[in-house]
């Protein structure tokens, strides 16, 4: 039973539409967590043969715990923001040594790992844990302000919790993945910063700033 007709369209036509990409091909949560983590500040297409790679030579969270910094550095080269593998490294080792390898399935044991934000514990949680939880970034926030009008400057910190509200009201309970992956998707295929796609958009006639005719001018950004 879906809550109302924006949710059942976006998760089916994430469902029917998705990219058949190799962190949608597993439920492990230490894989999602690599994903997601590598997908922070580098592009699908570039992610794929890295994260490919790198979870062949690091299968588990034990084998990426004790692998030296210098291999470890050696296969994140290329995609940059290096900081973002040694605190991945470090949460990994969190993990291995307080968990025993398992990755915890709720906000608040994942969130005090090093390198897991709001966002990054919401995506695990929602994919590979079928948690109804939010995994709200920048694009999932265009695609919201777009969708319910919400004109609040999303340079402004605290503008993340109505977003993260708004995830909550609308997420699907049953498949809150799909949910969360399907604003991804929309947010990068369809919903882009300028020239929006809408009449691909499985929700337009869910989006009153579709309707009202000027959607490329949310959301609000003060700064940058
Ligand atoms: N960007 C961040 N997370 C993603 C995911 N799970 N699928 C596609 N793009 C993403």
């Amino acid at each position: 039973p879906y809550k109302n007709e924006f949710t059942s369209n976006l998760v089916e036509w994430y469902h029917g539409e998705k990219r058949d990409l190799p962190w949608r091909r597993t439920n492990d949560p230490y894989k999602i967590w690599v994903s997601e983590v590598m997908l922070q500040q580098t592009r699908v297409d570039t992610v794929i043969p890295y994260y490919n790679r790198f979870l062949e030579k690091y299968p588990t969270p034990q084998s990426l715990a004790y692998a030296p910094q210098e291999e470890l550095l050696k296969m994140w080269e290329g995609l940059g923001y290096y900081s973002r593998a040694r605190n991945l490294q470090s949460g990994v080792r969190e993990v291995v040594e307080k968990y025993d390898g398992q990755v915890p399935n709720n906000r608040h044991d994942l969130s005090k790992l090093k390198g897991i934000g709001p966002y990054t514990a919401g995506a695990i949680l929602s994919i590979a844990f079928n948690e109804p939880e939010h995994a709200v970034d920048g694009n999932v926030m265009r695609v919201l302000s777009r969708v319910l009008h919400i004109k609040e400057d999303i340079a402004v910190t605290k503008t993340k919790k109505i977003f993260e509200e708004a995830v909550m009201d609308l997420i699907d309970q049953d498949d809150p993945g799909a949910f969360n992956q399907g604003l991804m998707d929309l947010g990068a295929q369809i919903c882009t910063p300028t020239s929006p796609k809408c009449l691909l958009c499985p929700v337009r006639e869910y989006c009153m700033a579709f309707q009202e005719g000027h959607p490329e001018e949310l959301p609000i950004k003060s700064k940058k």
